[in-house]
């Protein structure tokens, strides 16, 4: 690193001395010679005589004219990935052009080629490897764009807006023109040049514009792409009836490209995909992979409104428009279908990643106040604890209000790059309410502990609960002052009926917690309550209160509350687990737990995706959360024991349920068929360690008979995950049926990096030179790699290969991708949380990345960060 990497702070913001209000770009597509010309109308803000100063990285410069003449060399000079002119007038036009080398890029930022086609990817800070430009989000400009390539590898030119204009030239190029009439931030802009096959649809809004959709897949692909249209339609209708919000262009397209850093991105009207989100069937996805590209589909759609319409000032207001999308995608699927599996998933991602990022050295607000690399902040704590803060709104503004605060907030801000605090503003003016305390949620970084504690006192028939909070230190945040947490609470007698408690302080289920200790009283409670605390995980805290098991019981066998129910079982088991680890015991179960498991799943046809969830025992990252130094010997020990536990003592109603539910007929994706599979493949993951003929056929039977990926894949997992004999052949058997499909490949590569083996390392080594991987694609190296990283014991294997094999391959992605390489070094971080020997190796291992000679900046933020 010749300079090291600055640190920018949230209270440094100040308005853009200059902004641009239309751009019009020329691109000619080449391989290795692209040759972008730029033509800017700027403006000056303000008084001041301060240079204009340009971003840009990696460009190489051809030419600069101001307002039709050459800039000779001095009237300009390039410092420090700025390009800088001194005195420019007031207004003026600015031509620059850039030459480019996109089959070179495999950071995948900027312009880049993905297989056969050129694509480009700006946020957070990409279209400055495209041109010289005011690269920050509250510069909005009016896009026109025209491309230029050969006709035969590239019969598609795609940019944003609205198709104007094309034609055809001699050498064998041809040229499209597009007008994007939304002004925009330019991580908004996006290209798109390629051949492929296209899916076409339309959709009338309910305003009457008619709007062509268009998505575009690789050739062969059209039959996998159907089930995305129809979750694109879906949205679209949803945004009009739930958030009365409507599309704005006569256009919608969406490309999958097998290249690509993160899930999906939102470029205006011409997203770009993660194949993976795209493309899906019944013979290659699974039930997961379905409800994933609905969701994604749903957030980059949603992102038109928030987020492309309504932006973000600066990037550290990121979870403005993430945190509200997050939370309308989850809305949307909730409202689609099985609302209570996803709001169960997304807890479990909070729980198991985001406390986790909170207890990290990384830890941070979900409104940052220091970033030196931006795309180190696409976090679970910017998105998803983003989208639980939106939740906690809504939940205290209830479904009415937190609509009149969106409707303000769209009137108010349509058309501006806006923050955080406008949000909270209009949610606040739209409900005459004040949410000053609340506030900290976007300020303080960590996660809440809430202890609570009960008194009951009979005579008096007074019943109160005791809470209190507190939350530890976080970098940079030594002192945390009390959150305002909405506790959703439900109370039931010990024969399971809901009670009605009342007290002036408990509104809608909802105590409002605002003291750092506050005691809540309920007067004329005949009868001591069995507490569901924390009802639909009302706010992303930790809950300490002490359950008995037989609470615990009432709370599986009656909560009305789906959370708490799946909860209480997580609970049973974790006791249970912690308790064998202190003893240094085999894990137990009493009779009584057993008893009511089984009555679940003697009943489960009033639920099965619920009894599927609520059997699924804790993984070994999420126990690892409950303690400060992990024991991961213990850990690993007492999950292999609980599943086996739960395996024979449950095997004769494990089998009645495999049997008697897995959905009859040919593969349907309908929410009732989707439950039963889930449930089925609960049952046969648990039957798997059973190691038995008759549960060999069993699995057998269902891997090669199976009609569908759901299915094939989880006979396929659970033989691995359980060592089964079946399972070398199985891998064998998945590699030479789905070879030429790497999608399908991805899920083959990520079942053997999540095996619970000691040789687990070394068939990850090895697969690295296996045909289905590839270190340029970002889809192989999360699958294995990634994967494999949150394989606790195996990471952490005693002797250090685990850490030492991971460190040689971030270096290696240090140079080639360095955003994947900085997601992939998130598991060396935590080394306080370790035994000494693990620290002392960690250490090491993070040392030799901070002497790096060419350390990118995503990855020394994070080292940096974690040797403090
Ligand atoms: N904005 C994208 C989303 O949330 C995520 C993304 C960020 C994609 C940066 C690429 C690069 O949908
Ligand atoms: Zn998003």
């Amino acid at each position: 690193m010749t300079t090291m990497p600055q640190a920018k702070y949230r209270k440094d913001y100040q308005t853009p001395d200059y902004t641009i209000d239309e751009v019009d770009l020329d691109i000619r597509l080449q391989d290795h010679q692209t040759l972008v010309s730029s033509r800017l109308t700027v403006r000056r803000q303000g008084e001041h005589n301060e240079p204009l100063r340009l971003d840009g990285e990696a460009l190489k410069l051809i030419n600069i004219e101001l307002d039709g003449e050459v800039l000779s060399e001095h009237r300009f000079q390039v410092v420090n990935n700025q390009l800088q002119i001194d005195d420019v007038p007031e207004a003026f036009e600015l031509l620059i052009i850039t030459q480019l080398d996109p089959a070179n890029n495999s950071a995948l930022e900027g312009l880049y080629k993905s297989g056969g086609a050129f694509c480009t990817q700006c946020e957070a800070e990409g279209f400055r490897r495209i041109t010289y430009y005011l690269d920050r989000p509250d510069v909005l400009a009016v896009f026109t764009t025209r491309l230029q390539a050969d006709k035969d590898k590239y019969p598609y030119l795609l940019a944003n807006g609205n198709k104007t204009d094309s034609g055809e030239l001699e050498n064998g190029q041809h040229w499209v023109s597009w007008h994007d009439p939304h002004p925009k931030p330019c991580y908004l802009f996006a290209v798109v040049a390629g051949d492929f096959d296209l899916l076409e649809d339309s959709y009338r809004t309910k305003h009457g514009r008619d709007v062509a959709l268009q998505l575009f897949v690789d050739k062969g692909n059209l039959g996998r792409a159907e089930f995305a249209m129809r979750s694109l339609k879906a949205a679209m209708k949803w945004d009009e009836v739930r958030f009365n919000l409507v599309y704005d262009l006569d256009i919608y397209m969406i490309v999958a490209v097998d290249f690509f850093n993160m899930g999906a991105m939102e470029n205006k009207g011409l997203n770009v995909f993660n194949a993976k989100y795209v493309l899906a069937d019944a013979k290659t996805a699974t039930d997961q992979d379905f409800l994933n590209v609905e969701s994604v589909i749903g957030h980059e759609y949603f992102h038109n409104w928030t987020g492309n319409r309504i932006t973000c000032r600066d990037w550290f207001q990121l979870s403005l428009k993430e945190g509200l999308t997050v939370f309308r995608d989850q809305e949307f699927s909730g409202d689609m279908s099985m609302r209570p599996v996803h709001r169960i998933q997304d807890v479990r991602i909070m729980r198991t990643h985001q406390f986790h990022e909170d207890s990290s050295p990384m830890a941070h607000p979900i409104r940052p106040d220091k970033v030196i690399e931006m795309n180190n902040f696409y976090t679970v704590t910017v998105y998803n604890k983003g989208a639980e803060v939106i939740r906690m709104l809504h939940s205290l503004l209830d479904e009415q209000g937190f609509q009149k605060g969106m409707q303000l907030y769209v009137e108010r801000h349509d058309g501006q790059a806006v923050t955080c605090e406008d949000f909270v503003c209009a949610m606040e003016d739209a409900n005459s309410t004040e949410l000053r305390q609340f506030r900290r949620w976007y300020e303080q970084a960590g996660t809440p502990v809430l202890s609570i504690t009960e008194s009951y006192d009979a005579s008096a028939e007074r019943y109160t609960l005791h809470c209190r909070q507190h939350t530890a230190a976080t970098p940079g945040q030594k002192k945390k002052q009390a959150f305002h947490i909405p506790l959703r609470v439900h109370f039931y007698s010990d024969s399971g009926e809901l009670l009605k408690l009342t007290s002036d302080e408990l509104k809608n289920d909802i105590l409002q917690l605002t003291e750092e200790q506050q005691d809540f009283v309920f007067e004329k409670v005949k009868e001591k309550p069995v507490p569901g605390l924390l009802a639909g995980f009302s706010a992303p805290v930790k809950l300490d209160y002490e359950y008995q098991e037989k609470q615990l019981l009432t709370l599986l066998a009656y909560s009305q509350d789906p959370f708490i129910c799946w909860d209480a079982a997580q609970q049973v088991y974790l006791q249970a687990m912690k308790k064998a680890i202190a003893a240094g015991s085999p894990v137990q179960l009493s009779q009584a737990s057993l008893d009511a498991l089984k009555h679940k799943l003697e009943n489960q046809q009033s639920d099965p995706a619920l009894v599927s969830l609520l059997l699924q025992i804790p993984s070994e990252e999420s126990l690892s959360g409950e303690y400060d130094v992990i024991p991961v010997a213990d850990i690993h020990r007492v999950c292999g024991e609980l599943k086996q536990l739960l395996a024979s003592e449950l095997e004769k109603e494990l089998k009645e349920t495999y049997s008697s539910c897995h959905p009859q007929g040919a593969y349907q994706f309908a929410p009732t068929d989707i439950a039963q599979r889930m449930l089925a493949n609960t049952c046969l993951a648990f039957l798997a360690n059973l190691k038995n003929p008759e549960i060999t056929a069993l699995l057998e039977r269902q891997f090669s008979k199976a009609d569908n990926m759901t299915d094939e894949l989880a006979a396929m997992q659970a033989a691995v995950h359980a060592n089964h004999t079946s399972a070398d052949n199985m891998l064998r058997e998945f590699a030479a049926k789905w070879q030429s499909n790497s999608l399908v490949m991805d899920k083959w590569l990520a079942t053997q990096a999540s095996a619970a083996r000691s040789s687990t390392l070394d068939s990850v080594k090895q697969l690295t030179s296996h045909g289905a991987f590839s270190w340029q694609n970002p889809n192989r190296i999360y699958s294995l790699v990634a994967t494999f990283t949150h394989n606790l014991a195996q990471l952490h294997r005693e002797d250090g290969e685990g850490y030492r094999w991971l460190r040689e391959v971030i270096v290696r992605l240090n140079s080639s991708n360095p955003q994947v390489a900085s997601r992939l070094v998130t598991a060396l971080l935590q080394w306080r949380r370790f035994d000494e020997k693990r620290q002392t190796l960690l250490k090491q291992e993070l040392k030799t990345l901070q002497e790096l000679p060419d350390l990118a900046s995503d990855l020394y933020e994070k080292v940096e960060q974690s040797l403090q």
